[in-house]
């Protein structure tokens, strides 16, 4: 990123726009004492946003699920965070968004202050072409995270030593794993296993997050006529499965080499590469026809 793109960051903080590096929420809000709040991350290609809807239901989901409510409509949020991508000018960004239960004396019980709201757009660089994808070595980690990982919370730090705990080791993501080596998901992603032809992902609740990115590849997979089934998988099924990916917003898809000491793939499989390929034909759809419509 150079200067430039650095100064076209921008926060909308509780109604007021700003350059990021300038915004300030008080050391009381509960989010920084309580992790008391949620958030979303949104991708931005050739300049606007991709599945921003499913973003912001979940949002309303998890805000929903901790007591928050939404201190904006829907509607206007979208509008606001279509005008703040404009303003930055970025083409290819993020935006993250997140809601506290606000800034009040620090006591547990919830307080009656208005809930802080901001979202900011920050560069991202391009996304690599499904031809030219990057592979990932997983760890597996015990799971030991709240049983509410259908909310996406700010409250990250299982998944920080998780994650750390992978890269310390050689490894960049974290598979978790239960009491019984089922898996559920990674410390930032969903995770995926085509099993002979069909593609099998755990289902989304206790301990798994609705992933976007996972949504939009269970219907591209549908819509392929590849059979798609959610259940959860053992480590052990995962090891022989003939092709192993991870997903998330910012990543899109990653194809998995090395598991543990295992290695499990040299290439990206077949169905990968094509779940991608689609993955990003439907974002270029998606985001050169809100662009014609806008
Ligand atoms: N993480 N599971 C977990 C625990 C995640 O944190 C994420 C995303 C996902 C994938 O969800 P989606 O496809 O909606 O991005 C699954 C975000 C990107 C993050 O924390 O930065």
């Amino acid at each position: 990123m150079n200067g430039q793109e650095a100064s076209r960051e921008l926060i909308w903080l509780n109604g007021r726009v700003l350059p990021l590096s300038e915004a300030r929420v008080g050391v009381e809000d509960r989010g920084f004492q309580f992790a008391d709040g949620v958030y979303e991350v949104v991708r931005i290609y050739n300049g606007r946003p991709f599945t921003l809807a499913q973003h912001l239901h979940r949002l309303e989901r998890s805000s929903s699920g901790i007591k928050i409510s939404l201190p904006m409509s829907k509607r206007e949020l979208t509008r606001q965070i279509e005008s703040l991508i404009v303003r930055s000018g970025l083409a290819d960004a993020m935006v993250y968004i997140q809601v506290t239960r606000g800034e009040a004396g620090r006591n547990h019980q919830f307080p009656t202050c208005p809930p802080t709201l901001l979202f900011y757009v920050r560069s991202l660089p391009p996304a690599t072409p499904a031809d030219e994808a990057v592979s990932v070595k997983l760890k597996t980690v015990v799971d030991e995270r709240w049983k509410r990982c259908w909310i996406k919370s700010i409250a990250l730090l299982p998944n920080v030593l998780a994650k750390n705990e992978a890269l310390s080791a050689g490894f960049d993501e974290a598979a978790f794993i239960d009491g019984e080596n089922m898996l559920s998901e990674c410390s930032a992603s969903n995770l995926f296993a085509v099993v002979g032809r069909t593609l099998v992902t755990a289902a989304a609740g206790a301990s798994v997050l609705p992933g976007i990115t996972r949504q939009v590849l269970l219907e591209i997979a549908s819509d392929a006529g590849i059979p798609v089934e959610e259940k959860p998988l053992s480590l052990g099924q995962a090891m022989e499965s003939e092709e192993i990916f991870i997903t998330s917003t910012t990543r899109e898809l990653s194809w998995v080499s090395h598991w543990d000491t295992h290695r499990i793939a040299r290439k990206c499989g077949p169905i990968t590469r094509q779940l991608h390929e689609a993955y990003q034909a439907r974002v270029l759809r998606e985001t050169a026809k809100i662009r014609a419509a806008g």
